[in-house]
């Protein structure tokens, strides 16, 4: 029997190369008087925040921009941005990014609204309806945040992620065009599409999955795994890019719906501690968690080792074939192993702790205890593939 489940989707996905076009009819349609665009400084300089700010001006709508965004965004700056956004009478926010300024901009639609810090936020049903409403518009293809509803922020006293969660902080419009990625370097195309892989590969095997998060997050493989290496080789690759858009689409879908796990609990703590690149830290873990998760997920891991292109009958066969390609990808496309993160193997025991308070270990398809953990990352480090 297939377990109840809800299925919400409250964001309305625009999908298409140039749709980027349609963002001032959008926020017309919101009603929008004056936008912040919160984004930043490397989209900035790189002349991408003009292509949003051409179409607000375009459509007569008064907006600033906000950029004060880092990566791996911390509880300092979603507290000054939406104090900003209070102070400038913002009514709509334009999240425009990768994963660091659209999770930003979910937490100040919520503080901008109802006040207090953003760790307030953190566990069930403490998010209002009541959000700033927000269009995202990605421009990687890798987070698929611009159609979750949760945002993981750093608390920067306690050196740890943590996520707020809720369908409120999901976008009413997500305007999704992979032409925004045609310039994104090959370190970081490489980076976010292995991060696209991981939620789609956690988002089908979650304890907590159902079927439509398995379909999608199945789906998604296909279109990452069999266009990860042209998009970062050959950047200017349209059709590359739009299949590794909509891969990274269908794999925020999948792990929203389902959940991530254990690849996400090391790498959350790795970021957290070595403020490390999210991509990479999943690159690095994602083959190790797979290989320990194998005794509980072999079927799975096979129809994913097909899903990559991998003929082989044998479903334990496949699954080891698909761990083997998947490492092969993050080789091919020049991702670093966790000695480039200069991780001091003493904090393991302290990373591992990290782990499993996350609040995905529980969604792992194998129970996974701390020295579990440490072992996975001792794995890592001593064993790099
Ligand atoms: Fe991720």
């Amino acid at each position: 029997m297939i377990k109840p489940f809800d299925f919400a989707l409250p964001t309305n996905i625009k999908y298409g190369v140039g749709i980027v076009k349609t963002l001032g009819e959008e926020l017309r349609l919101l009603a929008a008087q004056k936008v912040m665009i919160i984004t930043d400084k490397g989209l900035v300089n790189a002349g991408l925040v003009k292509k949003i700010t051409e179409e607000i001006e375009r459509a007569g709508i008064s907006y600033i921009v906000y950029d004060e965004i880092e990566a791996n965004p911390k509880d300092y700056n979603v507290e000054a941005c939406a104090e900003k956004a209070k102070e400038e009478l913002i009514d709509t926010i334009v999240a425009f990014g990768g994963g660091s300024p659209i999770d930003a901009a979910k937490a100040v639609a919520v503080l901008s609204r109802q006040g207090g810090k953003v760790k307030d936020y953190q566990g069930k049903g403490k998010i209002k309806d009541n959000c700033l409403p927000m269009i995202t518009i990605p421009t990687t293809a890798g987070t698929g945040s611009e159609v979750t509803f949760s945002s993981v922020i750093t608390d920067t006293n306690e050196k740890f992620k943590f996520t707020i969660k809720s369908t409120a902080i999901a976008a009413k419009t997500a305007i999704i065009d992979p032409e925004l990625t045609l310039t994104v370097p090959p370190g970081i195309t490489a980076a976010t599409g292995i991060d696209a892989l991981t939620h789609a590969i956690e988002g089908y095997t979650a304890n907590c999955t159902e079927p439509i998060a398995e379909a999608v997050g199945l789906y998604a493989v296909e279109y990452i795994a069999q266009n990860i290496v042209v998009a970062v080789k050959n950047g200017e690759n349209i059709v590359a890019r739009d299949k590794m858009m909509m891969g990274s689409l269908l794999a925020g879908l999948s792990f929203s719906h389902a959940d991530v796990a254990s690849v996400h609990c090391m790498a959350e703590a790795l970021g957290s501690i070595y403020d490390a690149p999210h991509g990479i830290c999943n690159a690095i873990l994602l083959p190790y968690v797979m290989e320990y998760n194998l005794p509980s997920a072999e079927y799975k891991y096979a129809r994913i080792a097909r899903a990559m292109g991998i003929e082989e009958e044998n479903d334990f066969k496949a699954a080891v074939k698909g761990i083997e390609h998947i490492k092969k990808l993050s080789k091919e496309i020049g991702l670093p192993g966790i000695k480039s993160l200069n991780v001091n193997p003493d904090d393991f025991e302290l990373l591992a702790g990290m782990s499993v308070k996350n609040g995905s270990n529980e969604s792992n398809p194998r129970k996974i205890t701390k020295d579990g953990y440490v072992e996975l990352f001792n794995a890592a480090y001593n064993n790099p593939y």
